[in-house]
Order: structure tokens, then sequence, then C-alpha cells
């Protein structure tokens, strides 16, 4: 199976007494560190979450997202991802760039040039923006409606590909003899004119290492997943257990299909949030402390809040919640809800791992990685995005995973031991 892991470049866990504190942090030191303990840990990528503003969506001010830190600071990806491309040779390294954020030639000129840093394990998370106030704060007077930011979403990634395109493989001659650095040939204008977006082109960067950088999607909405199954070389994707995993990916895979695409060349990764003990009972108790606190519950309602600019500091704790539809994260908004299930709000957010866990894996590395296994084998592919149950994460969260989880998985012979590969689209099509 592929390993991804999620990250934001946000401040690690800075409450418990047992986590060195580095009020240096945003330096990206930590990061760094985190990414070479996934390198050594032969992580297929990690992926730099980001987002576009200081939420006001919890509790209807900035008050409790600065105080609690709730996705916020949060520098900007695609820096963290320069910095940590300079500092590993194999893993993939995926940063957040919105569709709102840049004109297309200048978001396809960073992502070119990131690959070229990173020679060739650059990868762009696709987003639309699903808050309201980040539109608001890139000039825009209200966040366009879900099937709209698709709709710019297809004709954004168009344009950006062709410019990704617009010089052909061997243009850089670098010839001596002639003087010739670049035959002029082989560059050519891109002239695209859409509803939405215009760009002349060429772009400025050669032709990249990948060809294009890796493309990476996480839209869960059947729009989102059509987006995804025409474009995507990744998916990372939040669904309900094992049979939610099987409908999102067998969706994904026959929308490919109609589209023209071989469905193995997209890889699937569903997000897990492991507690792992040295046996099952210390596993469930360090679940049961963590999830019992404010502080848990604070951060899984004010995460739930932000991606849905629905304000769940409004609704009592220990009642069910009335029906609720969003602009924003449809899909992580469906997950968190449990339709059907009854439970109280408190019974949501301290639910399992929290509730974006594809999976409620609490146990002893050997259980997990078993139970992981098997979840593949029913699911048929094509592996996990890990990340930490609470809101910052810790050095010891990632070793348990790193020393911990990935051994055993290795134990069981479905993770790789060492990368076949140099570059990020190779090894994501390596199995
Ligand atoms: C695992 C995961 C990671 C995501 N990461 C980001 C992100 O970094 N930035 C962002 O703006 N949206 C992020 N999203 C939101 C999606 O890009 C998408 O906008 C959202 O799921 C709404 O689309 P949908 O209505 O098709 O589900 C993420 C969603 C998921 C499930």
């Amino acid at each position: 199976m592929h390993l991804g892991w999620f990250m934001n470049y946000a401040p690690p866990q800075w409450t418990n007494p047992l986590d060195r504190v580095n009020p240096s942090w945003s330096n990206a030191d930590f990061h760094i560190e985190v990414a070479k303990m996934l390198e050594q840990a032969c992580f297929d990528y990690l992926m730099i979450e980001d987002t576009l503003m200081v939420s006001d969506a919890f509790g209807g001010s900035t008050a409790a997202t600065l105080k609690h830190a709730l996705q916020v600071p949060k520098l900007d990806a695609t820096v963290l991802a320069a910095a940590i491309a300079k500092a590993t040779t194999k893993l993939g390294v995926i940063a957040t760039a919105s569709i709102l954020s840049y004109p297309p030639f200048t978001l396809a000129r960073m992502i070119a040039s990131l690959d070229h840093l990173s020679d060739g394990r650059f990868g762009w998370n696709i987003v639309t923006s699903g808050e309201e106030q980040a539109a608001h704060n890139v000039g825009l007077d209200t966040l366009p409606p879900r099937q709209t930011r698709y709709d710019m979403a297809d004709e954004y990634v168009e344009v950006v590909t062709k410019l990704l395109a617009s010089w052909d493989e061997g243009a850089v001659v670098m010839d001596r003899e002639t003087g010739t650095f670049v035959d002029h040939t082989k560059v050519h204008e891109t002239n695209f004119v859409g509803k939405f977006y215009k760009s002349r082109g060429p772009l400025n960067v050669p032709r990249t290492p990948q060809g294009r950088p890796v493309y990476l999607q996480a839209g869960g909405s059947p729009r989102g997943r059509q987006f995804a199954a025409e474009t995507a070389d990744s998916i990372v994707a939040v669904a309900e257990g094992i049979e939610g995993m099987v409908a999102y990916r067998d969706d994904v895979r026959a929308r490919a299909q109609s589209a023209g695409r071989n469905p193995d060349d997209i890889k699937v990764l569903f997000l897990l949030t492991p507690v792992l003990g040295d046996s099952a009972e210390d596993a469930e108790n360090k679940r049961s402390k963590m999830v019992n606190t404010d502080a848990f519950i604070t951060g899984q309602l004010g995460m739930i809040s932000t991606v849905t600019d629905i304000d769940f500091s409004t609704f009592p704790l220990d009642e069910a919640l009335p029906p609720l539809t969003t602009n924003g994260e449809q899909g992580s908004l469906n997950k968190f809800l449990q339709e059907g299930s009854g439970k109280t709000l408190r019974e949501l957010a301290t639910s399992a791992t929290g509730f974006a866990s594809c999976l409620p894996l609490v146990g002893t590395p050997a259980v997990v990685a078993a139970q992981m296994a098997e979840a593949m084998d029913a699911v048929g592919g094509d592996g996990f995005l890990l990340t930490t149950p609470l809101q910052h994460l810790s050095r010891r969260y990632v070793t348990d995973i790193t020393e911990g989880l990935v051994p055993a998985l290795r134990d069981l012979g479905v993770v790789r031991d060492s990368y076949e590969h140099d570059t990020l689209r190779e090894n994501l099509r390596a199995f």
C-alpha cells in the first residue's frame, strides 16, 4: 500500500509538558525534521495542507481560533515544500495552492519551479477553497457556489496543464557550438482563452522533470470526484469505514474509466489517525484520555466549523444536531454528522480517534497494521494518508507511526522498504 502524510505549516504540539516546545517552529526546522522521518519510512509523499484565512466561523469571531491556534497560524505551503525538497532526496512533496490565490500562469510557473527544485518529486494539491472568508481575503465579494468553483477548476487545470506543456522535451539544448541555449522551435505559445481565464504563454520555465508535477485532489462530492477522476494522479479521501472506502474508490475508478483514463493511474489514499500503544489497553487509555478533553472537543468543533462555515459552538453539546448542509466541505460534514446515528454533538466530537479518520484504529502497531492490511484487501487499494488525531503534531506521534506502525506494516510485507524510483509519479505508479 502507498503511504502519505498530511501536515500543515503550523505550530507543533505546544501544550503537552512532554513535548519539547520550540518557539522557532515557524522557521520550519520541525517540519523538515518530520519530512526526514517520513522519508526514512519510505512514505510516497508528504502533503502540506493550506487555507487562506484566520477563520471566524467558530464562535462568530477569531477569538477561539487564535487562542487555541486552530488552523492558524499557518504559513505558506509552497514555501515549506521548497525547503523540504532541498532537505530530502526521495520523498514526494505535495503543496496545496488554491485556484483563488494565483492567476494560472503564476501558479504554473510556481509549481514548475518546485518540480525542478525537487528533481521531479513535487505535487500540487488542487483546491478551490471552500470558505467564505478565504474568498473575501483574495478580493471576491462572495465564495462562488461549489458547481462554479469546480467549473473554474476544470478550466484552471486545463490552462495550467497547457502552460506546463508549452516547452517540448529537448527544448533546452545548451549547444556550445551553435551558441544555442533553447531551441525556439520547441517552445510554443498557449493562447488559451476560456470563460474564466486567459493566458498567452509560453511559460518561462522549461519542461519539468516529471513533464508536469503530480496532481492531487481531495473533493469528495460527486462533482469533486468527477474533477478528480479527470485530473488527479492521487486523491486524498475521507470515507466512513470499509464500505464507504469501497464506494468512494469504485466510484472514482468508474468515472476515470468513463473519462478515458486508466484507473490504476489514480492512487486513492484514505485518511487515518491511529492511536498506538504498547498494549490494547494502553492504546485505549491514550485514546480515551485524548478525546475526553475540552481541548480535543474544541479542536474538532473548530476544525469542522472552519471547513463548513457552520458555527458548531451554537449547538448544545449533549443534544443531536439538526440536518445541515454547506457550500464548503460537504464530504467532511457528512463524515462528521454520521447521519442516522442519533449521536449527540459531544459523541460525534469524541468518537473514535477524531471524525476525519476513515477507520477507528486503536491498538498495538501489530494489530493496527493487520487491520490496515485487511482493509486494503477489502477496498482493493491504494493506501492511506496518515495524520495526527490532535490539532497539533508532535514528534512523538510521528515516531509512533514511523518507528512503530511502519515496521509492523513491513513485517506484513504490505509497504515498501526502499524507494523504487527518483520521481513522485513513478513511485506512485510502482504498484
Ligand atoms: C483529506 C483532505 C484534505 C484537504 N486539504 C485541503 C487543503 O489543504 N486546503 C483546502 O482549501 N481544502 C482542502 N480540502 C478540501 C477539498 O479540497 C475540497 O474543497 C472539499 O473537500 C470540498 O469539496 P467537495 O464539496 O467536493 O467535498 C481537503 C479535503 C480533504 C478531504
